[in-house]
């Protein structure tokens, strides 16, 4: 009963009280004051915010707050260890100022910047102003900037304050011996020394443990979205990774054993649809829209031409094949331009990909006003552009690229899909039985 009341006042949302509640396994309730909270994210990788095609999808930087606003300000250090975008298109360079502005925005205590984060805030003209926003560090030594490669924090432990330093390291470029300079002042039981490494196969860890008994926990490259322990049980260094996508927050609690010895609790919290969105990192998703849709982004997707074959339409099949028109037109299918509409990602060409008709295509959906008969998931999405076909009266079979079922309902946008294929088909039948072009009027 203490914990769900204690619970309810730290917390910006009684919702997300399981998060603590799972977080703390052990026995007796831990008092605010007898722990302080170092949360790890990173690797988002240009994921803002999981695209809501269907239920449960975990991230968002909209909920993270929640899960950071579960520890008091004074008590934790946030930490990401970057890898902001995935590639380096217009839409991820974009994407890479909307992550720095919510690094921001959530209060971020540290950011490190991986090779490819400071190549990036370089071309932008960031590299210089990034630091003003939350501290930041690298392995990669740049000349153009001066990143140092620690920070640290002093947080307010009960009896004595801890020391929480985080470095990163490059194991490849830099001897192993480097390491235990990087701790130097540290102080056993009062120091936890976290260490970003940018490689991390089983032989650097093993080296790690043998030749730099100050560090305390490893932050691993991450090769799953969920994160993952690595070193084996109560072994030192803890070695972790954080996940990928945001989809989950790693939390270590700092508590201090009976005999002054400093215990690490490692957790990590999924960021659940259920918890809370932050107003202004919804407002900031709503930017983010906006500046994709100002850079035309639907508009200048790399197309292709589909074999001389053009795309024309639903509307251009309806007269010839009246019954299937009219039954597509009940289907979700029919409506999935309005359902992006309706949460603003209609400008979004990684969100119009399934939601219209050929955009990878030259002669494919471009805009309302321009290509409005290629709005939604029409005929041609799985039956191939049909200009061929219609021009000949039905002669020439629909041919060209088709996509299949599987190609939009991947396990990550359509959770349900996979093991209810049949059900899926039956929802959108549309043919007449026996099929049979024999139906055409
Ligand atoms: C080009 C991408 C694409 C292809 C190909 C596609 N779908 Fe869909 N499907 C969607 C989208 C997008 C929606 C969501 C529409 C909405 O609600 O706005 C959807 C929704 C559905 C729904 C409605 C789900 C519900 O909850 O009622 C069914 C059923 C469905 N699709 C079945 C299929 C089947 C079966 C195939 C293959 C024959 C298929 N889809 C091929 C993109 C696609
Ligand atoms: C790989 C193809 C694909 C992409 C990319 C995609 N969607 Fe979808 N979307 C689907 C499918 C398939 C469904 C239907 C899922 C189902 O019902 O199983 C859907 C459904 C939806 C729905 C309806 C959910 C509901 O409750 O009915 C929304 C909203 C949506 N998508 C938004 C987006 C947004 C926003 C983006 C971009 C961030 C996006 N989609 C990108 C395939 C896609
Ligand atoms: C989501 C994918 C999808 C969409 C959208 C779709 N179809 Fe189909 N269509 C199918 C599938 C799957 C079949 C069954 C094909 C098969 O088994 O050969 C089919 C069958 C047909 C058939 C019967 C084919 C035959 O061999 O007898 C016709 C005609 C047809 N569709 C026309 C249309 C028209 C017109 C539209 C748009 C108004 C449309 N379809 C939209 C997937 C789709
Ligand atoms: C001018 C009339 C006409 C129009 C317009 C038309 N079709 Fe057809 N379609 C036919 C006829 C006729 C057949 C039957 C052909 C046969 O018997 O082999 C047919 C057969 C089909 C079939 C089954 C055979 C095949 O080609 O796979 C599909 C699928 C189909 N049409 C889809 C479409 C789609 C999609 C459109 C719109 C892009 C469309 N049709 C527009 C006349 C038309």
């Amino acid at each position: 009963m203490k914990r769900w009341a204690a619970c309810i006042s730290i917390l910006t949302l009684a919702a997300s009280c399981d998060v603590v509640r799972r977080a703390e396994p052990t026995a007796t309730p831990v008092q605010q004051a007898d722990v302080v909270t170092v949360f790890l994210t990173g690797n988002e990788l240009g994921e803002l915010k999981p695209c809501g095609c269907s239920g449960g999808q975990l991230g968002g930087f909209d909920r993270r707050a929640a899960i950071l606003n579960s520890a008091p300000s004074q008590r934790r250090f946030v930490v990401d260890t970057g890898s902001f975008v995935a590639g380096q298109t217009e839409q991820d360079l974009i994407k890479f100022n909307m992550v720095i502005r919510a690094l921001d925005l959530l209060d971020y205590d540290l950011v490190n910047l991986t090779e490819k984060d400071v190549e990036l805030s370089r071309n932008l003209g960031l590299l210089n102003s990034i630091g003003s926003l939350f501290n930041i560090i690298s392995a990669q030594q740049a000349a153009d900037a001066n990143v140092p490669t620690k920070f640290t924090k002093q947080l307010p432990l009960k009896d004595e304050p801890v020391t929480v330093t985080v470095a990163a390291f490059d194991a490849k470029s830099s001897p192993i011996d480097q390491i235990d300079r990087l701790f130097a002042n540290s102080t056993a039981g009062q120091s936890v020394n976290i260490l970003i490494l940018t490689g991390c196969d089983s032989g650097v860890i093993d080296t790690i443990a043998k030749s730099a008994p100050a560090v305390d926990c490893l932050v691993c490259p991450a090769d799953s979205d969920e994160p993952r322990i690595i070193s084996e049980p109560n072994r030192k260094p803890l070695a972790f990774s954080v996940g990928r996508f945001g989809r989950y927050v790693c939390r270590l609690n700092i508590t201090r054993a009976a005999e002054g010895k400093l215990k690490l609790d490692f957790q990590s919290l999924p960021v659940q649809e259920k918890l809370q969105q932050e107003p202004a990192l919804v407002g900031l998703y709503r930017d983010y829209q906006q500046l994709v849709k100002e850079h035309n982004l639907v508009q200048k997707y790399p197309r292709f031409s589909p074999e001389g074959l053009k795309f024309v339409g639903s509307d251009a099949c309806k007269s010839c094949h009246p019954y299937e028109y009219q039954q597509w037109q009940a289907t979700a299918h029919a409506h999935a331009y309005a359902t992006l509409e309706k949460v603003g990602s209609q400008f979004d060409p990684e969100c119009a990909l399934c939601h219209v008709v050929g955009m990878e295509y030259e002669s494919g959906f471009i805009s309302q006003e321009q290509t409005a008969h290629l709005k939604d998931v029409g005929c041609e999405n799985c039956h191939g552009p049909g200009s061929e076909h219609v021009k000949t009266l039905g002669k020439t079979k629909t041919a060209g690229p088709k996509s299949s079922c599987l190609n939009c309902h991947t396990p990550e946008k359509s959770t349900e899909y996979a093991g209810n294929e049949q059900a899926y088909l039956k929802k959108i039948i549309h043919w007449q039985e026996p099929k049979a072009a024999g139906n055409v009027k």
